[in-house]
């Protein structure tokens, strides 16, 4: 394959020896601020060509005719149509010449007595290739979906890259989630088999994902079959015909399983999470757009050398584990690592603890951890080394600037540079980021837009502010090759959400600020989501979940701001109950029964009323105001159907407790 450059580029070439010593055919870093800025410029003025650059790095069993096709309007959105690939080929067979015995995955486990787990490149690849047979040897096929509800085990990276070797979509659902919320995703996309363990283990705890499942699959017809995974040796039911115990499958299995070729457009995999309405959306992922934009957003932001180690602390139940555990970092010829416990066991030193046992020089973590961890003490960063650290990454929620200088001070030794990178499951990957070493750090700022990136911030008459400093609506203003291309089986669905509020725009649900040298801050999302501890949770479906309660009349759930979580979940419900102590205890076991446990409330409060507007819509901005303790800034309550509901509530908040 011709590899064409663009004169116009002055990108740093690194050396063809080095390159090869990298196995990859080509790098294109972006090492200087003015270098960004070109590559920015670039990649809208001459988008095609940009990108057709950096796709034909990668590895096609059939090259591509066209860049991309589609807008906003018409949302059909296609990159790199004709082509054929495979992701797994370019996360894994790609680097078998130069790198076959490099480290690809280190595995930590949940107690540090344990003994963790590496694999080559080689034996990684081995390792998918079997998961990949016994896949096929249970009946699936391309376009079948597949679902996980496991740990961080390392059959979990290596089963998500098996469904993509032979095509099949995976759908991994985080096991912190209930039964009945593993069920509605899992009778949503359709899944064939899905695949858990007997257990995990979280911390001291340990989470029974087998029974879990068990109790899902009693509305799931569609399951013909599920492997498990045996974690902690407990006793479970396997059910004759359908269940299988994962490890002796992948042992007898042929190591060797040539990778389906994949239409660029074929469905890589399908992620739920939630929004302001309804149940949660399954946010589709496509193979080749995907793929390059979890490859060079991992390239660009995290500016990584060969020799260093990345760890990023999130659950490949998220999307940061799709893009920056197992694709990104693979399909760059890196080591990433894979951790399957908490930050505080055995104790709070335990993230530093892993950062010196193997001397991670990358590390991605989230502000919830950073702050819990910062509450825990300081002895516990300060009597470890912490020398290997070269650069800091944030990611799933605004940092606060208190967290952002104790991150920087503590952890970073003030001498690694932190990228805030803003994104979310729609987008696939990184959108606003600093670039590490490259472009400048500004605490609280993800900064700037990553090459192929158009924010527009406008105001709720869908007016663009093109002022340099300006605040407003966060918009994306035209298609990049990571974004989702739909919601699963709900295609107006999608258009609805992410396109009618701005047309022509995608909506991101967030507020943000940009400052005069075009810096962007995110200030959070603007719409019915809220974010507690990095992960997002629509007040609907809490709602929802709470007004099944038979005692709950009504019910308005808001966030608030709180010192670890950064949100907490604030429920005003009207009831005939009167005791809120078990008002709130009642409310917690049926959330954790609908939901899961990260949706529990915070703070319950029994209301007389809820303030409405006169055509009868709960105010929630004033909930809102009330819940974060705002009483001041209230606005004008005159107008309201019932201005004395107002009174009552902030009266009671007082005794409110969490
Ligand atoms: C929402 C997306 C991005 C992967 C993990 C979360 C918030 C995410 C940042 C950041 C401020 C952030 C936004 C976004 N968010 N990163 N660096 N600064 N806010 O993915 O579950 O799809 O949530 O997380 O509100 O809309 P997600």
């Amino acid at each position: 394959m011709i590899i064409s450059f663009s004169t116009n580029t002055n990108f740093s070439r690194i050396k063809l020896h080095e390159l090869s010593k990298r196995g990859l055919k080509e790098m294109d870093r972006i090492t200087s601020y003015e270098n960004y800025r070109e590559a920015w410029n670039n990649s809208h003025e001459n988008s095609q060509d940009y990108w057709r650059r950096i796709a034909e790095t990668y590895q096609w069993s059939r090259p591509f005719d066209s860049i991309s096709s589609g807008d906003f309007s018409d949302l059909e959105i296609k990159w790199f149509e004709g082509g054929q690939t495979n992701i797994t080929t370019n996360c894994l067979d790609r680097h078998l010449k130069h790198s076959a015995n490099k480290k690809a995955l280190i595995w930590e486990p949940n107690s540090p007595d344990e003994e963790s787990i590496t694999l080559t490149y080689q034996e990684l690849h081995a390792e998918v290739c079997r998961f990949s047979n016994v896949l096929k040897e249970h009946g699936i096929k391309k376009g079948d979906r597949v679902c996980f509800y496991m740990s961080m085990v390392p059959e979990l990276l290596t089963g998500v890259l098996a469904c993509a070797r032979i095509g099949a979509i995976h759908s991994v659902v985080f096991g912190g989630f209930s039964a009945q919320a593993l069920a509605g995703r899992i009778i949503d996309c359709e899944a064939v088999m899905v695949i858990t363990n007997d257990e995990a283990y979280r911390g001291a705890k340990t989470i029974p994902l087998k029974e879990i499942t068990d109790l899902a699959l009693e509305t799931c017809p569609s399951v013909k079959t599920v492997l498990v995974r045996e974690r902690t040796g407990s006793s479970i039911n396997y059910k004759e015909g359908r269940d299988h115990k994962l490890m002796p499958l992948l042992k007898a299995a042929n190591s060797k399983c040539p990778p389906e070729a994949m239409n660029s457009e074929d469905p890589l995999f399908i992620l739920y999470t939630s929004g302001s309405t309804g149940k949660p959306k399954g946010l589709l992922h496509t193979t080749a757009g995907y793929m390059i934009w979890a490859a060079e957003t991992f390239k660009q932001v995290f500016q990584m050398q060969n020799d260093d180690l990345y760890w990023c602390t999130a659950d490949i139940g998220w999307i940061t584990g799709h893009s920056y555990i197992t694709y990104g970092p693979l399909l760059n010829g890196q080591t990433t690592m894979m951790f399957e416990g908490t930050p505080t066991y055995p104790d709070a030193g335990r993230f530093w603890d892993i950062v010196d046992k193997y001397e991670v020089t990358h590390f991605y973590t989230a502000p919830t951890a950073i702050r819990a961890l910062q509450a825990c003490g300081p002895e516990h960063v300060r009597s470890k080394s912490l020398k290997s650290l070269k650069v800091l990454g944030s990611v799933g929620e605004p940092i606060n600037d208190e967290a952002w200088q104790w991150y920087n001070k503590e952890v970073g030794k003030e001498r690694c540079p932190i990228v805030d990178t803003w994104w979310q499951t729609e987008t696939g990957g990184i959108m606003i980021s600093s670039l590490a070493g490259v472009t400048e750090s500004i605490p609280t700022y993800a900064t700037l837009p990553l090459p192929g990136v158009k924010p527009l911030l406008v105001d709720s008459d869908a007016n663009i502010q093109d002022s340099k400093s300006a605040e407003g609506n966060l918009c994306i203003a035209s298609p990049w090759p990571g974004m989702a291309r739909t919601i699963w089986g709900d295609h107006e669905r999608y258009r609805q959400t992410y396109f009618s509020t701005y047309p022509g725009k995608y909506f991101t649900g967030d507020g943000a600020k940009r400052d005069e040298k075009g810096n962007y801050r995110i200030t959070g999302r603007v719409d019915d989501v809220i974010n507690v501890s990095g992960h997002r949770i629509g007040t609907a479906e809490v709602e929802d979940a709470i007004n099944e309660h038979p005692a709950v009349v009504e019910s308005a759930v808001v966030g608030y701001p709180h010192p670890i979580k950064g949100q907490g979940i604030y429920a005003f419900i009207i009831s005939s109950a009167q005791d809120e102590e078990i008002m709130a205890k009642e409310l917690n076991s049926l959330i954790t029964k609908i939901i899961g446990p990260i949706a529990k409330p915070d703070k319950v409060q029994i209301a007389a009323a809820l303030p409405k507007t006169r055509s009868g819509k709960i105010m929630r901005r004033i909930l809102r105001k009330i819940a974060a303790g705002e009483i001041d800034t209230l606005g004008d309550i005159s107008t309201l159907l019932n201005p004395e509901a107002v009174d009552q509530i902030i009266k009671q908040t007082a005794s409110i407790k969490e």
